[in-house]
Formats: structure tokens, sequence, C-alpha cells
């Protein structure tokens, strides 16, 4: 049996009516922050409880923008976690600040119980990452950033449809990041990213900076950049948003499967703590694994499409070498990334294959 990782081909399989609306787009020429944009991202921030939702050229952007937003200068610190996808630290770095990591939890995400000491008077903002689509105990970081006053921008580029007591994810600092890349929750055709906040004042400076600071044709009130966001994915975009909840909610009951399927494999396996009251997004299904590599080779040869996010974490990569990290530096983060895999939990899944997986992953273990 074959279990794909990637779903793309399914998701859009029949893309008749996207691409009808981007036909009348091309008829109409309405390229650059057209008609559907401003939709969207009115939809998008409705859809989260937010004010205001900005769209931008890409996540990375999003993260750069709103750091930059908040008051992140050069030569300032960003708190955050070393297991991450490169782009959120990239994101620090762009905006002319020095990230300084935290080590992470059994749930992957950032340890809340150790950001204080992490904290500094260089430190100008704490930018947690809801990875895997899993939601960051924003309560406990909330409660630090405003004792330290200290603004938050969450990286919730995975994490759109993620939610804590039913509120969403993106909605507990001063302002987010989400990525609509084509491998991430809400998924358009290319690359573009959307802001959120609920200030008048950020959403209306960031809607200015990604615009070259053009408040009118003729009137340049900041310097900005270029960083908006394509009508045409805006498009693809408000096709995609109705059908987002029941795309988690089938990742859920897919996740749960799994889960099901593989606590009796403890201790080869390690299935992380899942908090009540929190939702998922399950962007991907990551468990720990003995013999890590060993089960990744074996589950490829057997048709079940396994990777590793992220088996190199970022302070023990080249580019960050000036930044005076060391192995051991962060103990749980670095074990993890020796043990993580990530199994194939998609929407469009079987429950037959979903069970081939655990199969698979049991025949490994009892070789
Ligand atoms: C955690 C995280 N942060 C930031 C990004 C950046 O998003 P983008 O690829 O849209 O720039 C990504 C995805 O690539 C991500 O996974």
């Amino acid at each position: 049996m074959r279990v794909p990782y990637s779903y793309l081909d399914r998701q859009f399989a029949e893309p008749d009516a996207i691409l009808a609306d981007i036909r009348e787009l091309v008829r109409r020429g309405d390229y650059t922050l057209g008609a559907a944009v401003g939709e969207f991202e009115e939809r998008y921030a409705r859809m989260l409880g937010a004010r205001h939702a900005i769209g931008v050229g890409s996540g990375t952007e999003a993260l750069t923008l709103a750091l930059q937003a908040v008051g992140v200068r050069p030569g300032d610190e960003v708190v955050t976690a070393p297991n991450t996808f490169i782009a959120s630290v990239g994101a620090i770095v762009a905006a002319g600040a020095r990230p300084v990591f935290v080590d992470v939890n059994a749930e992957h995400n950032i340890d809340a119980a150790l950001i204080e000491r992490a904290v500094t008077p260089r430190t100008r903002a704490l930018m947690p990452v809801h990875l895997s689509g899993n939601p960051v105990d924003m309560a406990a970081i909330v409660e630090i950033a405003q004792r330290r006053r200290v603004p938050i921008v969450e990286d919730a580029c995975q994490a759109f449809t993620a939610a804590i007591g039913g509120r969403a994810v993106g909605t507990f600092g001063e302002a987010a990041g989400f990525s609509l890349h084509p491998l991430k929750p809400l998924n358009v055709w290319g690359d573009a990213g959307m802001i959120v906040t609920d200030s008048d004042t950020l959403a209306d400076h960031l809607r200015l900076r990604r615009n070259h600071g053009l408040r009118d044709r003729d009137t340049v009130e900041i310097f900005g950049v270029n960083s908006r966001l394509d009508t045409l994915q805006a498009l693809v975009g408000l096709h995609l948003l109705d059908t987002t909840g029941a795309v988690t909610e089938r990742r859920i009951g897919h996740a749960r499967r799994l889960d099901a399927g593989l606590a009796p494999l403890a201790p080869h396996i390690t299935v992380p703590p899942r908090r009540p009251g929190v939702r998922h997004a399950y962007l991907t299904y990551v468990v720990q694994a003995q013999d890590r590599d060993g089960l990744v080779r074996f589950l490829v040869e057997r048709g079940v499409e396994a990777k590793v996010h992220y088996p190199v974490p970022v302070h023990l990569q080249p580019a960050a070498k000036d930044l005076g990290y060391k192995p051991g530096d962060f103990p749980v983060c670095e074990r993890q990334a020796r043990e993580i895999v990530t199994l194939p939990a998609h929407q469009h899944l079987t429950f037959d294959q979903l069970d081939y997986v655990v199969e698979q992953v049991t025949e490994f273990y009892s070789r």
C-alpha cells in the first residue's frame, strides 16, 4: 500500500471554479491589491475573531514586518524556540535582531517555564511558534509578556484553525504571522502570508509598509517594502476559507486514530502529551521514535512517506554559528531532533491507510 505525504494533487483535482475566477481576474487586470485582497483579509480576520488581517508576500515577511511593527530594531533580541522551521529565525534576523533560543517541552513547543531567564533588557519581542499546528501554552507566555512589558508576535504559520479554549491561535499577542504556502493549513497556489492584529495603529502601519509606505498614489508616508498579497492568491484563498475547518476536523480524527494505534508501542514510540481544551491543527503529525532513522527507512521502503521536521535544530545550523550556541545547550530539543518522525495523517488518507501505517511501525519494532 502507498501512503503519500503530499495531497496537493488530490486537494486541487477539480480546480475549475478557482480557474474561472482567475480568468475573470485576467480579464479585469486587477492584479495588485485588487478587490479580492480586501475581501479575503476581512473574512480571514473574521474567521479568527481578530480586528485586522493584512495580506503580505509570505509567512516569513509577515513575521518580519510584524516584528518591526511592534518595535524590533537592529541590536534587539527576540526570544523563540530552536526547533522551528528556519523561516521563524530568518524573520528575526531580517528584522535586524538577534534570536535568543529557549528549550522546548514534551509537546515540542517552547517551554514557557524557561522563557523568563532568557529575557534581558534588550528583549524586544517574544515569538512563540505553534509548531505542527499545536498551540503553545499562551496563558503562561502572555503572563510573562505583560509582566516584563515585552510584545508577543505569534508565529502561527503552521497553525491556521488551531485554537485554545475556542480562541484562535494568532489572537493572543500584539500580532501574528500566518503562512499561506502550499504546504500550510490554508494553502494558496504559491507564496503568500497574513498578519493578524487587533491594533488599529499596527494595522494601518502594516498596510502602509507592505505597499511602499504609500498612503495614496503620490504620497509616501513612511519608507516601506513591496510585500503585497497577490489578488490571484487572494482569489484562491477565498475558495479555501470555508473548507479549512472541516479539513482540520478530519486531520484531528486521523491523529486520534494514529495516537490510539501507536500508544501501545511505548517506549519505542512516544506520543506527545495532548493538552485538553486545545485544538491542534495537525499540519504535521509528529511522534518520537527509537531508532528513528531506521524506522523512516523501513516505512519509506513499505510505501509510507515518513519525514522529519526538522532533523537539525536552528542553533546548530551553520548559519547560526555567530550566535554562539553549541551542542548540549538545548537538550530536550536536541534529543527530539534525533527522535521525531512525521507520519502522513492528512485529510485525503483513508482509515485503511492510517491502520497500515500503524501496522508497519508495529512490525518494525517487533522484528
Ligand atoms: C514555523 C514557520 N514559520 C514561518 C514560515 C514561513 O512561511 P513562508 O514559507 O510562507 O514564508 C514557515 C513555513 O514555511 C513555518 O513553518
